[in-house]
């Protein structure tokens, strides 16, 4: 497990999955946990979760998303949703779904998963595309869908730090 900081500064994007390392039911709840500590508009928290860890779902996931091949070797994966019914402003379902989604990853990595998020909101077409998988009502807007497993593949950490895109009190001033 890895503490605190560290946590955000490793993370990256993981595509290779070890194959046969199940992810226990523990460990599913605490990534689960993670997403829906995030924060949300008027703490509506107006997501719903849908997980599979069922092999001919992952295969046909991975086939329906353009870019989600890596859903083929996944363990796991999690389609973040929003609910028109909890929370009517669309954008709004979006932006907690995005919170949500990466609290999701974060807590993998901590747990020594490795996970990408997969581009869903706002194309319909995905959406309608794996209602096929899950079944679920129009009222259900698709977020994310995340990717997940146990890493067979290290990244090294981000070195995305770029001062000029800090103002330091107004625009033009830069940081340093
Ligand atoms: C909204 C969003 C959509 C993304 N969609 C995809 C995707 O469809 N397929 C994929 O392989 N990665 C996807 N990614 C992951 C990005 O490619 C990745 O975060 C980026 O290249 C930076 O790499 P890192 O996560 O390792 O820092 C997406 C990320 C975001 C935030």
């Amino acid at each position: 497990m890895l503490q605190n900081s560290e946590i955000l500064f490793t993370r990256r994007s993981i595509r290779k999955y070890k194959k046969d390392k199940p992810v226990s039911d523990d460990v599913v709840g605490f990534i689960l946990d993670a997403a829906m500590c995030a924060p949300s508009a008027r703490n509506k928290q107006p997501w719903h979760f849908l997980v599979t860890r069922n092999r001919q779902k992952l295969d046909k996931l991975s086939e329906l998303h353009p870019y989600g091949k890596m859903l083929k070797d996944a363990t796991m994966a999690v389609m973040v949703c929003g609910d028109t019914k909890l929370e009517e402003r669309e954008s709004a379902l979006a932006l907690n779904g995005a919170a949500a989604t990466q609290n999701l990853l974060l807590a993998a990595h901590s747990a020594g998963l490795g996970a990408v998020w997969l581009g869903m909101y706002p194309r319909k077409e995905r959406a309608d595309a794996m209602r096929e998988v899950f079944d679920y009502p129009e009222n259900i807007i698709p977020v994310s869908l995340i990717s997940i497993g146990y890493p067979a593949e290290e990244k090294p950490r981000n070195n995305n730090f770029k001062p000029e895109r800090i103002h330091l009190e107004k625009w033009g001033e830069n940081w340093q």
